[in-house]
């Protein structure tokens, strides 16, 4: 397998934690990297590509303080999709923010697939208990769901059966 680009914004919490985990499934293969300190130009480097985003709730996505991904999504939008896999993981809270659940993850999703982007590790709502979200796309989640608050136990087995399944699509 080619190598992992796993980008994955903010730092210092439970996304990180998580880009942690997952990148420990690739072994070698998977390089990390902060959204914080990344252009298109670093994720073009990869044939595979992971991002990972926790949602802050929308009045975060418009406030006057900007996130790590407010700053990412201009490079985003330049990143070149052709011929590359994509996943994408998402933290978020099922219980709090049910309305909401892992919304960025959707935003992100929606960028991609708007530039064309092959989307790999989608999931089936069925797992999840939760109202509204704007990552469920065509019926499934467009990436992993992961909510470290209320479902940490539930984490190391989602991150393995995704990885097993990105090993299986990526190039
Ligand atoms: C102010 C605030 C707003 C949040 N809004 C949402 C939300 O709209 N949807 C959701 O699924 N989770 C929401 N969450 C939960 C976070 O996504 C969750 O705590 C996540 O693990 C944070 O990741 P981090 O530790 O990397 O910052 C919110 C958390 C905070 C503190």
């Amino acid at each position: 397998m080619k190598k992992v680009g796993v980008f994955y914004g903010p730092k210092g919490g439970s996304t990180e934690d998580v880009a942690k985990r997952i990148a420990l499934q690739f072994g070698d293969s998977a390089i990390l990297i902060p959204v914080s300190d990344a252009t298109a130009a670093d994720v073009n480097k990869y044939d595979n590509v992971i991002f990972g985003v926790a949602t802050l709730g929308r009045e975060t996505w418009t406030a006057d303080v900007k996130g790590d991904w407010d700053l990412f999504f201009p490079e985003l939008e330049k990143v070149n999709t052709e011929g590359k896999m994509f996943a994408i993981f998402g933290l978020g809270d099922h219980l709090t923010y049910s309305n909401n659940f892992v919304d960025s993850m959707g935003h992100v999703g929606k960028v991609l697939l708007g530039k064309g982007a092959t989307l790999v590790g989608k999931c089936p709502t069925c797992d999840y208990t939760y109202n509204e979200s704007e990552a469920v796309i065509d019926g499934q989640f467009i990436g992993l769901p992961v909510d470290e608050i209320f479902e940490s136990e539930k984490t190391d087995e989602r991150i393995k059966d995704w990885t097993v399944r990105l090993k299986n699509r990526f190039i």
